[in-house]
């Protein structure tokens, strides 16, 4: 993995456990993004480990499913912070802390402030129910279907400033069928986005992409001719 892709402020940490990539990852809801990360990276299929799932609030039912794979689970509350500023940097702290290499938004209803982003850059994922750009922020699913595209999908990409903004790692599409509701397309993304995050993940930990500008370059897997 390069120094740029793991950023020079890289606290120590994965090298220590044979090099395996230590992954955050940040969510608001019912988590059903970060149970596929934690079963790829339970079952060997995803070369790294989830070290700690962070919710904005005591509620989110994805935090019983960190504490049933045994990852640390951690609520930070917006409310128990001054500021949007202290919030993201108590979040920051709590990620530094348990040494976390790479960054990933799964459902995180909240838009991380510059310093955050700053942060991470480079090592920051997200994923959105859209082929971006098309149909960013709240309700993909809902406006693709207001708009009567014939394609929708699931995006991974890095997080810069913006809302969905950055740059794209990888896409999938599925039809829009005649007869589907919010529900249905939703559910159909969504079995994309499950395959979708922890071949990403994977992507990344083997150092393998590399942000161009608003491309990410995949490089092919090592030994490839
Ligand atoms: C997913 O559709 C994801 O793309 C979006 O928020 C939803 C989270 O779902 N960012 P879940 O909590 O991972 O089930």
């Amino acid at each position: 993995m390069s120094d740029r892709q793991r950023g020079s402020d890289r606290p120590r940490g994965s090298d220590d456990e044979g090099g395996v990539l230590r992954v955050g990852v940040l969510a608001s809801g019912r988590g059903s993004n970060f149970a596929a990360i934690a079963e790829a990276a339970a079952t060997g299929r995803l070369a790294a480990r989830p070290v700690v799932l962070v919710a904005d609030r005591a509620s989110a039912g994805v935090l019983g499913i960190a504490r049933a794979h045994g990852i640390a689970a951690v609520v930070v509350e917006p409310r128990e912070h001054p500021t949007r500023e202290a919030f993201d940097k108590a979040l920051i702290a709590e990620l530094v802390e348990r040494r976390v290499d790479l960054v990933c938004l799964a459902g995180f209803m909240r838009v991380l402030g510059p310093a955050f982003v700053q942060h991470f850059r480079g090592r920051l994922l997200n994923i959105h129910p859209a082929l971006l750009p098309a149909f960013p922020g709240l309700h993909a699913q809902r406006q693709a279907l207001a708009h009567g595209v014939k394609v929708a999908g699931a995006t991974v990409h890095f997080v810069d400033e913006g809302v969905d903004t950055g740059p794209i790692v990888l896409q999938a599409a599925v039809p829009v069928l005649d007869d589907d509701t919010e529900e249905a397309l939703s559910a159909r993304i969504l079995r994309e986005e499950h395959r979708l995050y922890p071949e990403a993940i994977g992507l990344f930990a083997a150092g393998r992409l590399r942000i161009d500008g608003r491309r990410v370059r995949i490089a092919p897997p090592p030994g490839t001719p």
